[in-house]
């Protein structure tokens, strides 16, 4: 069967689109098969191992300084499709696009994807954000992030957490992890303002949660014994205007990555 072919086999209810709009987030058993999700494992491996998309600042560490040759506490590789071309057509993305516009409407497209690592562990905790404080603050962007772990993901190994109903709130004020602005990720300020509110989303393998960009989450460091591997993709509908001038202090400075590839550049 060509590879372009591939048909989505879930379908949301009434309900589980009314309950991510309400809450900002969503949780399903399963968004491939087995057969895939086997094979996505393999390829996922093999990218992290090879160091896929280090020369182009396609793979860094999200959460710690990125230095070269250290240990990354966090790797994440942007756009993995680039260097694994059969990523293409997988089951998973044909199930993730046709939910995606069940929750946000037909306009929803593609935005990119991603993969996140965390080592056995050593994997640090993803803090407390939301998406849109990495976007470009003139914009608004209606996305929704489509996490699917490839083993078991739950609060030990760090499987997502979200605030319920936050992607009602506008952007709140971030900061570099460990206020060290060489590092990529962010972190809101204040979060364990937040903590108390967390809901935890435990899921099996090749299940998914989804989430929206102003919905605050987080996922806890890898504190088991294997590795826990999150893939990761991002629809959206087309962005307006934000409705009011901001300003993300949190994004003026240079981090490892753009140092590196400024460099390179030159
Ligand atoms: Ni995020």
């Amino acid at each position: 069967m060509p590879a372009a072919s591939i048909q989505p086999t879930v379908t949301l209810t009434d309900e589980q689109v009314a309950f991510f709009r309400r809450e900002g987030y969503l949780a399903i058993p399963s968004i491939t098969s087995p057969e895939e999700l086997a094979r996505l494992r393999e390829i996922y491996d093999g990218l992290f191992s090879s160091k896929a998309g280090r020369d182009d600042g396609n793979q860094f560490d999200l959460g710690g300084t990125d230095e070269e040759g250290k240990e990354a506490v966090l790797p994440q590789i942007l756009n993995p499709r680039k260097y694994a071309p059969e990523l293409e057509h997988t089951l998973y993305a044909a199930n993730a696009a046709a939910i995606s516009r069940q929750l946000l409407g037909a306009d929803a497209s593609a935005r990119g994807e991603h993969m996140i690592y965390k080592p056995a562990r050593t994997g640090a905790a993803t803090p407390w954000h939301q998406d849109q404080a990495y976007h470009d603050p003139a914009q608004d962007y209606d996305n929704v992030n489509v996490w699917m772990p490839l083993q078991d993901a739950t609060v030990e190994n760090g499987c997502m957490q979200f605030v319920p109903r936050s992607h009602t709130w506008d952007v709140l004020p971030h900061h570099p992890i460990g206020h060290d602005p060489r590092v990529h990720g962010l972190e809101v300020d204040e979060p364990e303002r937040y903590a108390a509110q967390a809901v935890a989303c435990p899921l099996p393998a090749g299940g998914a949660c989804f989430h929206r960009s102003y919905l605050l989450h987080y996922a806890g460091a890898n504190r088991s014994d294997l590795p826990r591997r999150a893939y990761i993709m991002v629809f959206g509908l087309p962005s307006k205007p934000a409705r009011r001038a901001r300003h993300f202090p949190w994004q003026q400075r240079e981090t490892t990555r753009q140092a590196r590839l400024k460099a390179k550049a030159m």
